[in-house]
């Protein structure tokens, strides 16, 4: 048996055959086209959100347009630079987008959901004036907590919750708490376009600014005036008519990965009792789809990475610290990682598709369970 990383969830060629075949005819493929509307509009019924989200052409331009309108409403312009309280334990493309709007990352520490830790993340200079925590794995802060921070220390606050499509706090999605969220709709992700990404947010100056970000920063489409400078990150219409397949059936997605996730846990949980491994700890007001399933070895993960391999399981030593990376390696101001430093090399993302048989839950459990069993771990000292 083979298991892949991941299994991108995809619609039949016949389900679009012939709405791609309409765009093809009338020209209309892009530039604020139909079905990228349509795209939009049917985000804004799912979240139920008062401004209608915008679409992009992946999730990284989502995300340096969104910090770069948040830079915009601070009275900031692009050679302006402040710094970012960020966590370390997080994808690059995270920290690239800050560091590529001309932002300082501060590394800070996650906790034991493997999200920014709140209780250690302070705003320790007039500089810091924003905080960007990151929605791993699907896993959220706590939401309220964020809010109270961030005003008590006078932060804008962003999502990168490129790997949170469908994640809740106490049930409500992040724009209801006043935040702006970034969400990946990578091929690897919860709910995909191929490639894609757009932004959820709840205030309109942001929301207005995103649609010009996309096309150029033109707020005069005759003239081509400029006001804020954007690049070009419109999505296609056929990533749109991707989505809008899967986005019909994200109720059976969700659920789908929430009964896998169920089975993960309480065998995982197994483990975790008898002291071989730690989940990510998830708070019980967080809805959480697990985009991969992270587990904290006790030992360094080479061992593991390699004999998941030799029984054809992919697995990914994903995320990463990004205070270690080659670029960012002493070039910006960290915080304790106290955390982050004990736990990276341990974390280990494994495979959850959102179409899983028991057989495959049953091998991936399996060859877990023999590797505990085998001797190969070597326990670190
Ligand atoms: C935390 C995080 N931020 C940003 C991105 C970038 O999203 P995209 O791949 O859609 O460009 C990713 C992608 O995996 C991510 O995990």
């Amino acid at each position: 048996m083979q298991i892949n990383i991941v299994r991108p969830f995809m619609p039949d060629l016949a389900e679009l055959q012939e709405d791609f075949a309409q765009c093809l005819k009338s020209g209309m493929v892009t530039n604020n086209s139909p079905h990228v509307r349509r795209l939009e509009e049917k985000l804004q019924e799912y979240y139920g959100c008062p401004i209608r989200p915008s679409v992009n052409c992946n999730g990284e331009l989502a995300l340096y347009h969104l910090i770069q309108a948040w830079k915009h409403k601070l009275g900031c312009g692009p050679h302006d630079s402040f710094e970012v309280l960020v966590p370390s334990f997080t994808f690059s493309g995270t920290i690239n987008a800050l560091v590529t709007n001309n932002l300082k990352p501060v590394f800070c520490d996650v906790d034991a959901g493997l999200v920014l830790d709140l209780d250690k993340a302070v705003a320790d200079s007039p500089n810091v004036r924003m905080i960007m925590p990151v929605g791993a794995y699907g896993n959220l802060v706590d939401l309220e907590k964020l809010g109270a921070l961030a005003r008590a220390q006078n932060l804008a606050v962003l999502l990168d919750n490129a790997p949170a499509f469908g994640s809740k706090f106490k049930g409500k999605f992040p724009w209801a708490f006043g935040f702006s969220e970034m969400i990946s709709f990578h091929a690897t992700k919860v709910f995909n376009s191929m490639e894609g990404g757009g932004n959820v947010v709840n205030d309109a100056e942001i929301a207005d600014y995103l649609l010009r970000l996309r096309d150029f920063g033109q707020f005069e489409k005759s003239r081509g005036d400029v006001d804020i400078p954007g690049l070009n990150s419109k999505m296609t219409e056929v990533c749109a008519l991707v989505g809008l397949r899967n986005l019909e059936k994200i109720k059976r997605i969700l659920s789908l990965r929430a009964g896998n996730a169920a089975r993960y846990r309480e065998f995982f949980g197994g483990l975790e009792s008898r002291g071989l491994l730690r989940q990510m700890r998830v708070a019980p007001e967080v809805t959480c789809p697990y985009l991969y399933f992270p587990i904290i070895l006790n030992e360094e993960a080479t061992e593991f990475v390699r004999h998941m391999g030799a029984k054809n399981i992919a697995v990914r030593r994903y995320y990463t610290a990004n205070h270690d990376l080659k670029f960012y390696r002493g070039r910006y101001r960290q915080q304790d990682l106290g955390f982050t430093n004990a736990v990276k090399d341990n974390v280990v993302a494994l495979p959850i598709h959102t179409v899983m048989s028991d057989a495959e839950m049953d091998y991936l459990f399996e060859s877990v369970e023999e590797y505990f069993e085998s001797g190969k771990r070597k326990v670190e000292s």
